[in-house]
């Protein structure tokens, strides 16, 4: 009840999204949903699924047990994308099922086409439950059908959901809006020696498969659509503490378990910071190299790439970034996608508190540093209404329109907030908002109000109105930013100073002792233009081409790209056929774009490649590279 009602303080409105960009935005108003939250909203959802790869679809009803907001409603309205729906019924109580009426709108390109069911008369009580029958399609964007040759193991299929942002509804009928939440649970049926996983508690032992391929699980905490999520592969699973492990496919589960051994630790520095963990387990998926993200905060199970297995552990602050999901955006949940700083930007500033309490404040500088220039680069390149944290999304696809901005920028004005409050009163502050806000779903308005009442009076005269209506609501980085700086890196900044100059030789560079985030700094600080006899000597001495850690070969890369350095091109057609994260292959191909001669060898290599890219990276990259071509 706590969480329904609080969810009325969120603003809602009637479905549409049709509005005009001139309009003022509503605060807390989803326009990425055909959900009238005003009448009705979903309380609890209990999923039964078939898998079957062969017609790369899943079947089954979905039983939606619906609180009526409005008397008079008598229509509800679901999110549906690519479903084939089948039949629908009033569960009028056990084994009493009376059909009803539905109807599939008109299919937007964006946001699917509503579902409208009928209700009777007779459904005017406070609560009902129906019933949906119904299947998706192999093109669901939400889903990706990896096929064996495409996994790790090779040896079987893999199926994982991304639901975020507007994907749940292209697997799954219900209102796919951040400002519904409910619980689940869930049966999924799969083939044969293969493993059914969610985000979610499972009733099953991790060690064993079930005979029957019968999962079951439940959610117990209220979530939004866009966390609920599923993968099914030849899964094993390892503990790496005692209520933290990771499920992967067997060739990579060792290697997994070791890279990311630091979780429980990580787990306990969040917990002494921002208070207690809600959600029981935390565990890992290892996905595919398809996966189209870095990582996904599925409650009680973070998706993540396996490009972050990179064997020396400088990867893992995604592992913090994701865990620290747990509390800023999926406890506390952005009401509305323009919201995304709120669950994005909070969530990056907890990553830097646990890494810092981890590794170190050299390496947690190094991190911050490499995100600053992230952030002048999107800047640059994003028009001004783009650089605001809360971004107008209407009429627009929030997978193209997501950047780093809200994430870094968000950080950003946390760390702003610090140096005027204190790192103490700002933690604490956060674990307050934490607790006030548990399971709830909130507007960036709502965040003002609670930030003016609950941390400015703390030391009246530390920020000004206008200094907050800047961050907030003001494009670009304001002046008084609290920017992160790292020794560390100028010391590499020396050393590059001293190669390019001539004076120092690639092989007497200190490279050796450098760590994956000096080499990532040394590289992407090159200039634009690189002699080639200097590009092949430092190959030469540190095997750059064909280093094995993914983000220090993405920016050498770039660099390939810039230069024509042709020794690396066989790397670059591997690595761009052999991985799907979208912030790893997006900008190759961008680069390699902005030649005729580039041109043609990303089409040649996007053609092979892109049957084994998930929808929501083909969608991004077919626009880039069939850009002035027909297909
Ligand atoms: N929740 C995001 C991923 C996401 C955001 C998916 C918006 C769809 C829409 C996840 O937590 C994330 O931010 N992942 C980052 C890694 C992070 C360390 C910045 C990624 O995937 O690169
Ligand atoms: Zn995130």
């Amino acid at each position: 009840m706590k969480t329904f009602l609080a969810s009325l303080l969120v603003s809602t409105s009637l479905a549409s999204h049709a509005a005009a960009p001139a309009d003022p935005i509503v605060p807390g108003k989803d326009y990425h949903s055909y959900a009238d939250t005003n009448a009705f909203r979903v309380k609890h959802l209990d999923l039964d699924l078939s898998a079957s790869f062969d017609e790369q679809r899943l079947s089954g009803v979905a039983d939606l047990t619906v609180t009526r907001v409005s008397p008079d409603a008598r229509d509800l309205v679901l999110d549906t994308r690519d479903l084939v729906i089948r039949q629908a019924w009033w569960l009028r109580g056990p084994a009493d099922l009376v059909p009803l009426r539905h109807t599939i709108g008109v299919r937007d390109p964006m946001l699917g086409a509503p579902l409208t069911l009928n209700l009777t008369p007779e459904m005017s009580g406070p609560e009902f439950t129906v019933r949906i029958s119904y299947q998706t399609r192999p093109e669901a964007s939400g889903l990706q059908w990896v096929p064996a040759p495409l996994t790790a193991d090779k040896t079987h299929p893999f199926l994982f959901t991304q639901s975020q942002a507007i994907h749940a509804r292209s697997w799954i009928p219900l209102q796919d809006t951040p400002q519904v939440r409910h619980t689940f649970t869930a049966t999924l049926r799969v083939p044969p020696g293969m493993r059914a996983v969610m985000g979610a508690e499972s009733a099953s032992n991790p060690l064993e498969l079930a005979a029957d391929g019968v999962y079951k699980f439940s959610m117990p905490q209220p979530i939004p659509a866009y966390l609920i999520a599923l993968g099914i592969g030849k899964l094993e699973f390892r503990a790496t503490g005692a209520r933290t492990g990771v499920y992967a496919e067997p060739s990579v589960v060792e290697a997994a378990a070791k890279e990311f051994a630091e979780t429980e630790q990580m787990m306990q520095v969040s917990e002494k910071l921002f208070g207690p963990y809600r959600w029981g387990r935390y565990d890992l998926l290892i996905l595919p190299p398809s996966f189209p993200f870095g990582g996904m905060e599925n409650p009680r199970l973070s998706f993540i790439t396996p490009t972050v297995i990179a064997g020396d552990r400088s990867l893992t602050s995604l592992i913090a970034h994701e865990l620290a999901h747990s509390w800023s955006g999926n406890l506390v949940t952005n009401a509305t996608w323009r919201d995304l700083w709120l669950n994005e930007g909070f969530t990056v500033y907890l990553q830097g508190r646990i890494m810092e309490a981890v590794y170190g404040a050299r390496r947690n500088a190094m991190e911050e540093t490499l995100d600053l220039a992230i952030l002048r680069d999107e800047l640059a390149t994003h028009p001004k209404p783009d650089q605001i944290l809360a971004i107008d999304l209407r009429g627009r696809d929030p997978d193209d329109a997501f950047t780093q901005i809200p994430y870094i920028k968000g950080h950003l004005f946390l760390s702003w907030l610090r140096s005027r409050f204190g790192e103490d009163v700002l933690d604490k502050f956060l674990q307050t908002y934490f607790d006030a806000f548990e399971f709830r779903s909130i507007s960036t308005e709502l965040f003002r109000e609670y930030l003016e009442a609950n941390l400015l009076p703390q030391k009246p005269g530390a920020v000004t109105a206008a200094e907050l209506d800047e961050w907030m609501y003001q494009p670009g980085l304001p002046k008084n930013a609290v920017l992160p700086h790292s020794d560390a890196f100028q010391l590499v900044d020396a050393a590059r100073r001293e190669f390019l100059g001539g004076k120092t030789a690639a092989a007497d560079l200190p490279g050796k002792s450098w760590t994956t985030h000096e080499w990532v700094h040394f590289i992407d600080g090159l200039p634009a233009k690189v002699p080639a006899d200097k590009l092949a000597a430092l190959d030469e001495a540190f095997g750059l081409t064909n280093v094995g850690n993914s983000e220090i070969a993405f920016s050498w890369l770039r660099v390939a790209i810039a230069n024509e350095y042709s020794p690396a091109y066989p790397r670059l057609d591997s690595y761009l056929t052999g991985i799907g994260r979208r912030k790893l292959i997006k900008p190759l191909y961008e680069d390699l774009m902005k030649t005729p001669a580039g041109a043609e060898r990303a089409r040649a290599i996007y053609t092979r490649a892109r049957p084994g890219y998930h929808p929501i990276a083909t969608a991004t990259l077919d626009a880039i590279i069939y850009k002035d071509a027909k297909r």
